[in-house]
């Protein structure tokens, strides 16, 4: 059974763009062994995930996740059995000041495209209040 997870977080510390990058890099590797699939955001000191894999894999992995302290106040906002695989790798992305907000949300629903039609959905407003919450 395939189970898919999103949460929203905030950092515990300041990561600069070198740190932030070798965690997403590292992670993915990781997400890659376990064939796990997901997008893993960080903009303005906040985390979006999404994973989606094997579910006893992906349920072990964000028990961990949760108990990491490099980010605090997690609210999971998605926890579902999946049908069908539907997300295609890994996508990391650190969003700094110069991005397209338009361009942004279609590469990230074009990700889910393949997920059931109302978790699409729902991912799309979560993404969309993630993006317009930013605070500089
Ligand atoms: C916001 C956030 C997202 C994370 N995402 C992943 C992830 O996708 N894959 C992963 O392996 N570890 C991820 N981690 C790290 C895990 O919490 C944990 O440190 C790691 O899985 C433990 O692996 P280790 O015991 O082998 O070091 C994340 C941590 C944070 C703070």
């Amino acid at each position: 059974m395939l189970h898919a997870i999103c949460y929203i977080s905030t950092a515990s510390s300041d990561f600069n763009d070198t740190e932030i990058a070798g965690l997403m890099a590292k992670w993915k590797q990781k997400n890659s062994d376990l064939d796990i699939k997901g997008i893993l955001l960080f903009s303005v000191g906040n985390f979006f995930q999404v994973l989606e894999g094997e579910k006893a894999k992906v349920l072990e992995l964000f028990s961990g996740v949760m108990k990491d302290t490099r980010h605090t106040s997690i609210i999971q906002v998605l926890g579902q059995d999946v049908v069908k695989g539907s997300l295609d790798g890994y996508k990391t992305e650190h969003i700094t000041r110069n991005f397209s907000r338009p361009d942004l949300i279609r590469d990230y629903c074009e990700a889910v495209k393949g997920m059931d039609r109302t978790i699409q959905e729902q991912l799309k407003k979560f993404l969309e209040t993630f993006i317009d919450t930013r605070v500089f």
